[in-house]
């Protein structure tokens, strides 16, 4: 099987040199950018919009995982990708018309990926598999990194993987939330292909021997 790619979360960041840090992460051998954005209502607690999306662009050439856990979510589908979202990401509990704002996505012409909470179970994608380039299965309940892993998640990502193969279709299965070197073999055995991390990432003094770790587990 393909190696599993590296996302770390800016979230937890320094917000003081964001730009920085973008290109920091970069340099150590991040697969992608992962990108939380929180809107207080949603999720509890309030971190960035498109601006600071815009902001960092031109910091890195890395793939933009922007993950939304805003409600609603329709209205600033266009400021995100604009702003150099590579991959848009939303939640199937933030909105009743989850096909809609799936195909929003797509018309913008970026990746559309879907997120579960940990509540929500896998059949809730049934009828949009054939519209998703991702799926990311909350690892804890959106909005705070450092998070302990919540292991009842496990069979989830089994499940999705098992429809994810079903299509034929090229769906990356994302996991995101306490994701460390004791979770992350954990969640590729079970059929992710992408590990978020923000806290055993970002949290760690030396970038590229967290994601190296994080990689080999
Ligand atoms: C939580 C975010 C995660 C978070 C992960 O709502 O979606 O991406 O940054 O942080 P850790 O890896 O510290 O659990
Ligand atoms: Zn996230």
């Amino acid at each position: 099987t393909a190696p599993h790619l590296i996302a770390p979360s800016l979230l937890a960041a320094d917000f003081a040199r964001l730009g920085e840090e973008v290109a920091a992460i970069e340099s150590a051998g991040a697969d992608w950018l992962h990108l939380d954005v929180m809107d207080g209502h949603f999720v509890p607690n309030i971190s960035f919009g498109p601006a600071v999306v815009q902001a960092l662009r031109p910091h890195s050439r890395l793939p933009f995982d922007v993950h939304l856990m805003i409600e609603p979510v329709d209205p600033y589908l266009e400021a995100f990708a604009k702003a150099g979202a590579d991959h848009i990401t939303i939640h199937a509990e933030a909105g009743p018309h989850l096909h809609r704002s799936l195909q929003a996505i797509r018309a913008l012409g970026v990746k559309a990926g879907v997120s579960l909470c940990p509540a929500t179970p896998p059949e809730a994608l049934s009828q949009v598999l054939d519209m998703v380039d991702l799926i990311l299965v909350m690892s804890v309940n959106p909005g705070f990194g450092g998070q302990k892993f919540l292991h009842g998640q496990v069979g989830k990502i089994r499940t999705l993987r098992e429809m994810i193969n079903k299509t034929g279709r090229q769906i990356r299965l994302a996991v995101d939330g306490g994701i460390d070197t004791e979770t992350a073999p954990v969640a590729v055995a079970a059929g992710a292909d992408v590990l978020i991390a923000g806290s055993a990432v970002y949290g760690r003094d030396d970038y590229a021997a967290a994601i190296r770790a994080l990689r080999s587990a």
